[in-house]
C-alpha cells in the first residue's frame, strides 16, 4: 500500500520553537513537574489534547468572514442549525460554547438526586456534571474490553446485559436517560458498533427510556464502523453517522473535536418541551438561543467543519496517523492500549516502568521524560488524575497508568510523528533510569491540573 498522505497542503505556518534539555528542565521545574503548568511556547510537539487544537481549512477561514454577529436570528445560526439538523436529524439545535456546557444544561434539566445515568464510559466532565446533580454516573463496559491489550474491534460497546441489570436494580424511574460516548475517550478512543447502539436502543424502547449520544468524535466512530463492522463496509461515513444519531433521542457534541474548529458545542434533541427548558437555561448561562456563547463566525466555521469531517480521505489519514504513532511506540517496546484509538495513542506506563509503583505516578514520570527528552507534551491519565489520596499512606491507585498522546486534527505532518517516535524510542531505551515523583501540593478537586510535584531521589518510591 502507498503511504497514506496528509490530504491537504499547508497555506499558513506557525513556527514551533526547539529548546534544549536544560531549558526544558528549567521550564518543567518552574511548572512543578506538571505539564499543564508549562507555557505552550516551551513545547515543541503538543499532544496534550485534540480538543480545539486542530487547524481550520481555507473554506472555514473564508466562512469566518460571512459570520453574522447579530444578537438574535443570525444567518450564521441558521446555517449551523441546518447542517446539524441534516447530520443528526434532531429538530432542536441549541449551540453552546463547548461540550460541557451542553452537559450541564441537559443534566440540570433531566437528572435528579439519587438517579443513575448509565453510559459505556463517562468522560470526566460528563461524570462530574452527573455527580453535580447528586446522581451516580455508572460505566457499563464489558469486562473483556477493560483489558488494555485485548484486540477487540469495538471496545467502546456498552454492556447490554449490564444495562438490563442496572434497570432491574434501580428501576427505570431513577434512570433519566441512557448515554453512549462515541468514541470512548476515557477508554482509549475506542469505537462503539452500530449493532451495539441498535441493541441499546431496543432496550431503551422496551423500558421507555431516552437515549443520548455524547458524540464528540462521531465521525471517527462512523469511520471505524465502515472499516470494522460486518455489513458496513463501503458505506459513506456520513450515512453511518446519520444512522447512529437517528437511533438516539438526542445528543450533545463537543465541537472542538469533530467540529474541526477551536471552540463550540451543541445540544440537539427532539423533545420540544425539554428543548424549551434547555433554551431557558441557555439564556441564563450561555447566551441567546441563536448564538449560545459563540460568535457568529464560530458558528460558520463549525457548519463548514461539520461538512468536512466525514470526508473519507480525511478520516483515512486521521485514523492512520494514530495507528502509525502506535506502531512507532510498539517498535520502541512501549506497550499501548490496543487497538489504537481514533484520536490518540495511550502508552501503558505501568507496563513500561514496572519499577515505579502507581503511587509514584509512573505515567507522570513518563510524560515528564517525553517532554525533557524531546519537548513532546502528552497528558497523564492515571493515578495523578484518578487516584484517591489517603489521609495516612500512599494514594489508592487508578486502574491504569497511561500517557495519552492526542493528535490535534490536520496540524502535524508525518515527520512530526516520526520525531515523536524517535523520542519514544530514546526514552524507552533508558526506561529503567526513570524515577517516580511525589506530590508537593495539591488542590482538593481535579488535582492533576494544578498539583505541584517533584522527582523522587532514588529510582523506586
Ligand atoms: N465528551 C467527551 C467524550 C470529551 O472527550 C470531551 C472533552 C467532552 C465531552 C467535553 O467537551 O471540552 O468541549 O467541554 N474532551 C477533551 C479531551 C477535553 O482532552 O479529551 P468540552
Amino acid at each position: 500500500m502507498r503511504t497514506v498522505i496528509e490530504p491537504f497542503r499547508v497555506k499558513v505556518v506557525e513556527p514551533i520553537r526547539p529548546t534544549d534539555r536544560e531549558e526544558r528542565r528549567a521550564a518543567l521545574e518552574g511548572a512543578g513537574w506538571n505539564l499543564f503548568g508549562l507555557d505552550a511556547q516551551d513545547v515543541l510537539i503538543d499532544l496534550l489534547t485534540d480538543s480545539g487544537t486542530g487547524a481550520m481549512s481555507s473554506e472555514q477561514w473564508a466562512a469566518l468572514m460571512r459570520g453574522d454577529e447579530s444578537y438574535a436570528g443570525s444567518a450564521s445560526f441558521h446555517r449551523f442549525e441546518s447542517v446539524v439538523r441534516d447530520l443528526t436529524g434532531f429538530e432542536h439545535v441549541i449551540p453552546t460554547h463547548q461540550g460541557r456546557a451542553a452537559e450541564r444544561i441537559l443534566f440540570g434539566e433531566i437528572v435528579r438526586p439519587g438517579d443513575v445515568v448509565p453510559n459505556n464510559r463517562h468522560f470526566d466532565t460528563t461524570r462530574a456534571n452527573v455527580e453535580y446533580q447528586r446522581a451516580e454516573a455508572r460505566d457499563l463496559i464489558p469486562p473483556a474490553a477493560r483489558e488494555l491489550s485485548a484486540e477487540l474491534p469495538f471496545k467502546g460497546d456498552l454492556d447490554v446485559d449490564a444495562l438490563e441489570a442496572t434497570i432491574a436494580e434501580v428501576g427505570r424511574d431513577r434512570i433519566p436517560c441512557v448515554t453512549i460516548t462515541i468514541t470512548d475517550n476515557s477508554g482509549g478512543g475506542q469505537p462503539v458498533s452500530l449493532a451495539n447502539v441498535r441493541a441499546v436502543r431496543e432496550v431503551c424502547d422496551r423500558h421507555d427510556l431516552p437515549l443520548f449520544l455524547d458524540a464528540a468524535r462521531f465521525a471517527e466512530n462512523a469511520w471505524f464502523i465502515t472499516q470494522r463492522e460486518a455489513g458496513q463496509e463501503g458505506r459513506e461515513p456520513r450515512e453511518v453517522a446519520r444512522e447512529l444519531f437517528r437511533l438516539a433521542d438526542g445528543c450533545w457534541i463537543s465541537l472542538k473535536k469533530d467540529g474541526l474548529a477551536n471552540i463550540g458545542g451543541v445540544l440537539a434533541i427532539d423533545d420540544p418541551d425539554l428543548a424549551e427548558r434547555c433554551r431557558a437555561m441557555l439564556i441564563l448561562t450561555e447566551g441567546f438561543p441563536t448564538y449560545g456563547g459563540l460568535a457568529g463566525r464560530d458558528l460558520e466555521a463549525l457548519a463548514q467543519g461539520l461538512l468536512e469531517v466525514t470526508d473519507p480521505a480525511y478520516l483515512t489519514y486521521r485514523v492512520r496517523t494514530a495507528e502509525y504513532l502506535a506502531e512507532l511506540a510498539w517498535d520502541a517496546g512501549i506497550p499501548t492500549v490496543r487497538p489504537p484509538g481514533g484520536h490518540a495513542v495511550y502508552l501503558d506506563a505501568r507496563g513500561l516502568l514496572p519499577h515505579i509503583p502507581p503511587h509514584a505516578y509512573p505515567a507522570q514520570a513518563l510524560a515528564c521524560e517525553l517532554y525533557l527528552t524531546g519537548g513532546v507534551r502528552g497528558v497523564e491519565v492515571g493515578t495523578l488524575m484518578f487516584g484517591r489520596p489517603q489521609p495516612d499512606g500512599p494514594d489508592e491507585p487508578a486502574t491504569h497508568d497511561l500517557v495519552r498522546l492526542a493528535l490535534p486534527r490536520r496540524t502535524y505532518t508525518q515527520s512530526h510523528v516520526d520525531y515523536v517516535g524517535e523520542v519514544l524510542a530514546e526514552v524507552a531505551g533508558r526506561a529503567d533510569e526513570l524515577r517516580g515523583l511525589r506530590i508537593v501540593s495539591q488542590p482538593a478537586m481535579l488535582r492533576h491540573f494544578t498539583a505541584k510535584l517533584e522527582p523522587l531521589a532514588d529510582r523506586a518510591a
